[in-house]
């Protein structure tokens, strides 16, 4: 069997930890022949290709970024299209000119959702779920999140000192377009005095109480807030210009909120934002372990035929699970996930 691997989507550390798990299980265990697409479907649609060997993902695991390069070009010309009658002729016909029986789609959650249009039509397709927003359904964490986590949480201690020092209120702004998984965790992890979430808009009069009921007991607040927080009654902050899939960029939240509470609070308010850097660098242990698993897991699943299927963790094994229960399903943060932290804000 020949098999085409194809990264979609912004990058997420633990991509080439992925690749490598599944070259070594598919290519050294199964005796596939693999190949890799250069940029996601960019690579497709223009024939740059690479072969995918022992020796091609030799030392990948610690790397961050992703040797395929990733993109959100789209498969299909004209755009993502929507419903059961997508047009694959230009999809299969790639295949019979790269001579592929089947596809590793590696994505979040615009990946998997073309993932599931491939496999409706007949397209032998496995995905494996990654994202740092860990925002996809069907699996407990995808590889990326913890990275993020913990170099936000890094953020946070920093901010913390120099806060501190100052008496001001740091603002941390971090990724999350949709699902506010990475505030939520790294605000725990580091004891941010609130927490902000796209899934819960907040009033500003409320976010303000908070920071001054923390000045009252002598701290300097540390408020951590989703890129897709939006205050009660307001609209996502967003930056020029659209990405390839046609979205409004998003960012500016942390910019926009310190000037509003600096004004009604009277404290110094200063933003930061992590941006990019939170995407960045080697994976975590725990990123690097989960991606390999679920690229050993993928390679096994294309063994036995069992397409259609996401590579998903369930507790601390990774099961295939049917594409339909992941994609376009967006794991968002529970209201009592939610609830438990926000109990302490302030
Ligand atoms: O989807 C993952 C994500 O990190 C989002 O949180 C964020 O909005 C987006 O990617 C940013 O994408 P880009 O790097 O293309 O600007």
């Amino acid at each position: 069997m020949r098999i085409g691997v194809l990264c979609s989507g912004g990058d997420s550390p633990g991509m080439n930890a992925a690749i490598r798990g599944a070259v070594l299980r598919g290519v050294d265990v199964h005796g596939f022949e693999m190949i890799g697409f250069m940029d996601g479907w960019r690579g497709f649609h223009e024939g740059d290709t690479v072969p995918l060997d022992r020796a091609a993902v030799r030392g990948l695991s610690p790397l961050g970024g992703v040797v395929l390069g990733t993109s959100r070009v789209p498969p299909f010309p004209g755009g993502l299209l929507e419903g059961p009658e997508a047009d694959l002729s230009a999809i299969r016909s790639g295949m019979e000119k790269y001579r592929i029986d089947a596809f590793l789609l590696i994505g979040g959650n615009g990946t998997q959702t073309v993932a599931r249009m491939l496999a409706n039509g007949g397209i032998p397709v496995i995905g494996l779920p990654k994202t740092i927003d860990n925002d996809l359904g069907g699996t407990d964490y995808t590889f990326g999140f913890d990275t993020a986590v913990s170099i936000a949480a890094e953020a946070i201690d920093r901010l913390r000192t120099t806060g501190e020092s100052h008496r001001r209120c740091m603002v941390l702004e971090v990724m999350g377009r949709d699902a506010g998984w990475i505030a939520l965790h790294a605000g725990m992890a580091g004891g941010a005095q609130v927490t902000l979430i796209p899934e819960r808009p907040e009033s500003i009069e409320q976010v303000c109480e908070w920071v001054l009921s923390v000045r009252d007991r002598g701290r300097s607040s540390l408020v951590v807030v989703a890129e897709g927080f939006t205050l009660q009654g307001g609209a996502s902050v967003t930056r020029d210009g659209l990405d390839e899939m046609g979205r409004k960029r998003l960012g500016g939240i942390a910019e926009s909120l310190a000037p509003l509470i600096e004004e009604r609070t009277g404290i110094e308010t200063r933003a930061t934002v992590l941006g990019h850097v939170q995407r960045g660098g080697s994976p975590t242990a725990f990123d690097r372990v989960l991606a390999t698993r679920t690229g050993m897991a993928a390679a096994d699943a294309a063994h036995t035929g069992d397409w259609g299927t996401l590579a998903a963790l369930k507790g601390d094994r990774i099961e295939m699970v049917p594409l339909d229960e992941a994609a376009g399903r967006l794991k968002t943060v529970p209201v009592a996930r939610y609830d438990e932290v926000r109990l302490n804000f302030g």
